[in-house]
């Protein structure tokens, strides 16, 4: 067995290692940008009253999110493994206990859990993409009760199936072609694209809507909308849109040649992450306070039936719609590709199986999950047997508010206190001060702030 700070065992995973610094910001970041700030980030932002939210959520980026960010990216590229095997390894050599696998464990569950929901709403941008796409050419007639569309799609079983496994197949393909053929062409593909598309609706928001209003909206602070459960929530989108707490970050890092710098390099991906989080916000809000009779709080709906209105009447609307829904569904897919790797790595390494069947059984898997989101929508609309909610609400809070921080916490803890100072070091490429700094981040403040969000989420369920 070897020590804490042994040498370096292993530069490159099984699995192949990226191509350059450039195609690891890529993947990360298109694991980072997803529904989380296309989707969410603005509904969330708009119920808890914007500004206010955003500079907690920006706080919380920087204190609890790049700490944690690094320390998944050192672990993974210590390990060389899938999570749960780079855990084993890690323990091994720190002879530390057995518990901290946990981290390992919940990154499988997290992953099951989050990509069988993520890939049902991933299927609604898909399907918007297409019906606009539809109108564009002509094929489909436009809509006129948009609110009436919406309720007919979710009531809809089949409908929801049907996209749900358009999506899932389209992942899994990905998947299977491995990671330089698959993960890697795709993401600097479409990473490209996702943020041509991305400039495309600042520069139509910013002409067609109500830039002024939308700015105010998320810059001029508002404290008294947030509240207790505000601070919370932002500190949980951080986490969230981080893609952080499950492994995701940690398995990309094991894929990270050797040499390329961790701090730099993730302080790339969590600034494009949030600027394309602030930028969607402003394109969104611009486009509807350009229409009065349209609300920013109207929850998850915001995308498809308050923005879709927007886009029902504004010049151009059809195509703009058609680029939004396709932007948000590559933001998705890029995403869901980091919620199924490492799973997909860990079974290949563990049985030593070909990684076709291996996503094949994993997409089967995660889309019979996804079944109990699709019924949420619909037949089990009123099965609120999961602590009072649906199927889907109980995964979303478990997955948000538990899993994924709970999972940052024992993480930051592992690299913080347990392993080897000497290796995280080497690894982060940090000494003396800045070495200091995260090190109290790692060791004390992401803990206390992850902590306080879990404490206040175990006694406001009760
Ligand atoms: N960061 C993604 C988003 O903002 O949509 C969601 C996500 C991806 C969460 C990967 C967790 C994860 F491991």
């Amino acid at each position: 067995m070897t020590h804490g700070n042994a040498p370096i065992e292993q530069t490159a995973s099984r699995h192949g290692t990226w191509r350059s610094r450039g195609t690891f910001i890529l993947a990360a970041t298109g694991s980072a940008v997803g529904l989380g700030n296309i989707w969410r980030f603005p509904y969330v932002t708009g119920e808890y009253g914007g500004s206010a939210f955003i500079v907690v959520y920006l706080v919380s980026v920087l204190l609890l999110g790049l700490p944690v960010m690094m320390a998944e990216v050192a672990l993974g590229r210590e390990g060389r493994h899938s999570p749960l095997i780079t855990m084993q390894k890690l323990i091994e050599r720190t002879r530390s206990h057995r518990i901290w696998l946990l981290i390992g464990w919940s990154s499988l569950l997290s992953g099951f859990l989050i990509a069988s929901y993520y890939e049902v709403i991933a299927g609604w941008t898909l399907r918007y993409a297409l019906d606009y796409s539809g109108q564009a050419i002509g094929l489909l007639p436009g809509t006129t009760d948009v609110q009436q569309v919406w309720s007919a799609f979710l009531s809809s079983p089949g409908q929801l199936i049907l996209f749900q496994t358009l999506f899932v197949v389209i992942t899994m393909a990905v998947i299977a072609r491995g990671l330089k053929r698959g993960l890697e062409k795709a993401t600097t593909l479409m990473m490209p694209v996702l943020f041509l598309m991305l400039l495309a609706l600042l520069v139509y928001s910013l002409l067609e809507g109500d830039p002024a209003a939308s700015l105010s909206y998320m810059f001029k602070p508002d404290w008294s909308a947030l509240g207790v459960n505000g601070v919370l929530a932002a500190m949980g989108q951080a986490f969230f849109t981080l893609s952080l707490g499950m492994g995701a970050i940690m398995v990309y890092g094991a894929y990270l040649p050797e040499g390329v710098k961790v701090p730099s390099t993730v302080g790339v991906i969590a600034l494009l992450d949030t600027l394309v989080a602030i930028i969607a916000g402003i394109a969104l809000f611009s486009i509807i306070f350009a229409h009065p009779e349209l609300q920013p709080e109207s929850g998850p709906g915001l995308l498809f039936i308050t923005l879709s209105s927007a886009f029902e009447v504004m010049p151009g609307g059809v195509l703009i719609g058609m680029l939004f829904f396709f932007l948000v569904g590559v933001a998705a897919l890029t995403s869901l590709l980091s919620i199924v790797e490492p799973t997909v790595a860990w079974v290949v390494e563990k049985y030593n199986a070909s990684r076709l069947r291996v996503s094949i059984t994993v997409g089967v898997v995660v889309w019979l999950l996804g079944l109990g989101t699709v019924f949420s929508f619909n037949l089990g609309e009123d099965v609120l047997i999961f602590f009072g909610q649906t199927f889907f609400g109980f995964l979303d809070y478990l997955t948000n508010n538990i899993l994924l921080p709970a999972g940052g916490l024992l993480i930051a803890l592992f690299a913080g206190w347990i392993m080897p100072r000497e290796v995280i070091a080497r690894q982060l490429s940090l000494e003396g001060r800045a070495f200091l700094t995260w090190q109290i981040l790692a060791r004390w403040i992401a803990p206390a702030g992850i902590l306080a969000v879990l404490v206040y989420t175990w006694f406001s369920a009760g």
